[in-house]
């Protein structure tokens, strides 16, 4: 019997079909794609496409497919000549969220010594991250701020920095999933951004470019939150740990609250200081919560690359590295092999000395009571007009801009106490995050309730 020949494959049939409810086979996913990459489909049938998903939804099958094709877009990054155990940690985004910064040193630590002697294989943590998008930081933002700090490395060049420090930090690369830079630009001017398909195809797409062994992923919910509904998030969550586990990667996802900045300060050097602090031993105690989910988020990676038998020892270990020193060591090893001056903060070098804004000031209280709420997207909305965001793409950010929280949720607040100080480099540029903090932080007569910080650990099962 002679077969038929494959039907031709055109795009206004694949929009018209997914606009009609039905379900997208493997082969339309991947024509898409791949037409999206050539640019041999408009910008109005990808566009029309895109709002078809967001409204229809996808299937776990379409969905899965929808990242494959995504990640094989392009160059993929592979390091298995490292014959390491390859794994990772993304989070959805917040304010004040540096534990990039330090759970990649972490990490890097334990991972040196290794093989161990019982043969498990030495860790290695390829991290790709990005730039500040909406009201929160990015972790290339952040390490720009060290003085010759290069994020932007060639693949070659992120494998060697892999294979003498253990980690290394970049920023996507022009040839790695091409078509999530297509696809997010025009959702982000279409209206499609919040789409939990949309977001895991996009995020799963360029983790699973890394080739990873395993990956942890840091689901924040709460008013700072991308997704700022519990429900939402965990959705998020789930459809983001189905679509690794589909893919051969062992996921894990812990939803976290994203209520108020994690951490001491907000912005770009400032956090580089506070990690740096941390990893000196000079544990301030604003920073408690920063270094709690940092060992917990670690001590997941640690576990899942069997360097510890559960996640709770694994967080123990990460701590002990962190508290030994190691990890800062790692961490100088890192900067210097990716071209930063570590001369700010190596031996007796006090980070603080490079934190020079121009114009600063603080907000008090005006009553007693207890900090009871703020909107933290708008508190990270502030960070940004003091400059340590864009407010268009390729905009330059403010090293020194930021704030630095005197209190957390739940603490007992007296009459003119200090709750934030806003840093700028410019007078003029106070005035607006001033106000929008003071309208935002809620003080109450009675203490409120306030979240645990992790909220829930997704698995596979
Ligand atoms: N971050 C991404 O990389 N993609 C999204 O769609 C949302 C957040």
């Amino acid at each position: 019997m002679t077969q038929l020949p494959q039907a031709p494959l055109h795009i206004i049939d694949i929009i018209r079909h997914k606009r009609d409810g039905l379900t997208l086979s493997d082969a339309e996913i991947q024509h898409f794609i791949r037409s999206v990459v050539d640019h041999s489909i408009t910008d109005s049938q990808t566009s029309a496409l895109l709002m078809a998903i967001f409204l229809r939804g996808l299937t776990p099958q379409e969905l899965a497919a929808l990242t494959t094709a995504m990640r094989f877009s392009g160059e993929v990054f592979d390091a298995t000549p490292l014959h390491t155990f390859t794994i990772d940690k993304h989070s959805t985004g917040g304010v004040g969220d540096k534990t990039s910064l330090l759970i990649a040193p972490i990490l890097a630590a334990a991972g040196l010594a290794a093989p161990t002697p019982a043969g498990i294989p030495g860790i290695c943590v390829p991290m790709i991250s990005g730039r500040s998008l909406g009201h929160t930081g990015g972790t290339l933002d952040k390490l720009e701020t060290i003085p010759g700090f290069n994020t932007q490395l060639s693949l070659q060049q992120f494998f060697d920095t892999l294979k003498s420090c253990g980690a290394s930090l970049i920023g996507q690369t022009p040839t790695l999933v091409p078509a999530d830079r297509i696809l997010y630009a025009l959702r982000d001017h279409i209206g499609t951004i919040e789409s939990p398909n949309l977001i895991t195809a996009s995020i799963m797409s360029k983790k699973l470019a890394e080739s990873l062994n395993a990956l942890v992923l840091d689901v924040k919910t709460g008013s700072g939150a991308f997704m700022k509904v519990y429900e939402d998030s965990k959705h998020l969550a789930s459809l983001m740990v189905q679509t690794g586990t589909l893919a051969g990667t062992r996921t894990v996802a812990l939803l976290t609250s994203m209520d108020q900045p994690l951490g001491r300060f907000s912005g770009n050097w400032v956090e580089v200081w506070e990690c740096v602090d941390i990893m000196k031993q000079h544990r301030h105690p604003m920073s408690a919560d920063l270094i709690a989910l940092t060992n917990i988020l670690s001590g997941w990676m640690l576990h899942l690359a069997g360097h510890a038998d559960s996640p709770e020892a694994g967080a123990a270990l990460a701590n002990e590295i962190l508290l030994s020193g190691k990890a800062f060591q790692a961490f100088l090893k890192i900067v210097q092999a990716q071209g930063g001056d570590i001369t700010l903060f190596a031996g007796e070098a006090n980070p603080a000395t490079f934190h020079k804004p121009t114009a600063t000031r603080t907000l008090k209280a005006e009553t007693a009571g207890y900090l009871s709420s703020m909107d933290c997207t708008e508190v990270g909305w502030a960070v940004q007009r003091l400059g340590a965001g864009r407010a268009k793409p390729g905009d330059p950010v403010s090293a020194h801009a930021g704030i630095e929280v005197h209190l957390k949720l739940g603490d007992k607040v007296e009459p003119h106490q200090p709750l934030i100080t806003l840093f700028a480099e410019d007078e003029s540029l106070l005035a607006e995050p001033y106000e929008m903090l003071r309208y935002t932080l809620k003080i109450t007569p009675n203490p409120p309730t306030v979240q645990s910080l992790i909220r829930e650990v997704i698995t596979a099962n």
